[in-house]
């Protein structure tokens, strides 16, 4: 299929677009290299440098391309940010998804998959959450995700649009070629291994009082490279579960402490950190049910330990330590 990838210079974007290709597909990468590298993008896509607030360049895409379908992973993720910019979420989470949209419409093209987000739900009140868990975002990036969501409810009912939203847990890993470089980097695992490095003195472990074993948070780490498999599923299956969610996760939960003491394992470094405040934004606990993505898509996670997971993330670091090349 020819398949159109926003954000493809982008951390998850990048390695999905490698794994496409590797199973056959055409891609078309759009990024408009704010916060992507140019040097992500497979060689063997076809790169357009777009933004996608700007509707007379999304139309040259789609005038000069055929699609069959578009996944669309480009926007804003950093939930700090969000807390203090929350404008910046709402414009390109929300209203460069809807000029997107519009071009689809437009040109005919009618699959989407939606990279949302394990933030849509807020403090669960059930862990493993649930797909029909309750939406209650606690920042304007979760906020941002489920407007988009619910707008697809939109377009589906007035356009035919066919969707599928996977909801990522927390995005990890690494392939050979591609890994996590974000320019402002806040995650915890590239943050951790940075330590390691002694690019970071000392990490801080954001909040040591939540109602959790060892009080700091809890995160389901999935390995990027699965989460490129679920859009694959997705993309197969998309004419049986249109308009469906699914959360992309392992339904494991690990302490930002639990990460520490197993990347001191795998890199066989001290990570030296100490125990700091909360950061605002950020759930206690946050654990796919991944039951529905394995019964109605028949996938299955390839790389679930948090020790492969880790071990990938730092081979790649080590082997790109000064990440992309600009
Ligand atoms: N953390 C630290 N120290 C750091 C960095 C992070 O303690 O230096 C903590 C955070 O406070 C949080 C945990 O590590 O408790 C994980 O934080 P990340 O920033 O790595 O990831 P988030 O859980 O905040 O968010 C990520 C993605 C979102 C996605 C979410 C879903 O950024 O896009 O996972 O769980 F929505």
């Amino acid at each position: 299929m020819n398949i159109l990838v926003t954000g493809a210079a982008g951390y998850i974007g990048s390695i999905c677009s490698e794994v496409l290709l590797s199973r056959g597909h055409q891609v078309i990468a759009l990024d408009n290299l704010q916060e992507g590298h140019r040097a992500a993008v497979p060689p063997a896509a076809t790169f357009c440098q777009t933004d996608l607030a700007i509707r007379s360049q999304i139309e040259a895409v789609f005038s000069s391309h055929k699609f069959d379908a578009v996944m669309h992973f480009a926007g804003e993720a950093l939930v700090a940010k969000s807390v203090r910019e929350p404008s910046t979420f709402y414009a390109a989470n929300v209203g460069c998804g809807v000029n997107l949209l519009d071009a689809m419409v437009r040109h005919g093209v009618n699959k989407f998959i939606f990279s949302s987000t394990a933030a849509t739900y807020g403090e669960p009140e059930v862990v493993p959450i649930p797909e029909d868990h309750r939406k209650a975002p606690i920042n304007p990036y979760g906020k941002s995700k489920l407007t988009f969501e619910q707008i697809l409810g939109d377009y589906r009912a007035y356009t035919g649009l066919k969707y599928v939203t996977l909801r990522y847990f927390n995005a990890a890993g690494a392939s050979v070629e591609r890994g996590e470089a974000h320019r402002e980097e806040t995650h915890l695992i590239p943050r951790v291994l940075d330590t390691a490095l002694g690019a970071i003195a000392q990490l801080d472990i954001f909040g040591f009082d939540y109602p959790t074993p060892d009080g700091s948070c809890v995160r389901d780490y999935i390995h990027v490279i699965d989460i490129a498999d679920s859009h694959l599923r997705a993309l197969e299956e998309i004419e049986r579960v249109p308009g469906e969610a699914f959360n992309v996760g392992n339904s494991r939960g690990f302490s930002n402490l639990e990460v520490v003491k197993t990347a001191e394992r795998i890199t066989g470094r001290k990570i030296p950190h100490k125990l700091s405040p909360r950061r605002p934004g950020d759930p206690a606990v946050l654990v796919a049910s991944n039951e529905k993505l394995k019964r109605a898509l028949g996938w299955e996670a390839k790389h679930s330990s948090l020790e492969e997971i880790l071990q990938s993330a730092w081979d790649w670091r080590r082997k790109f330590p000064k990440g992309y090349p600009e």
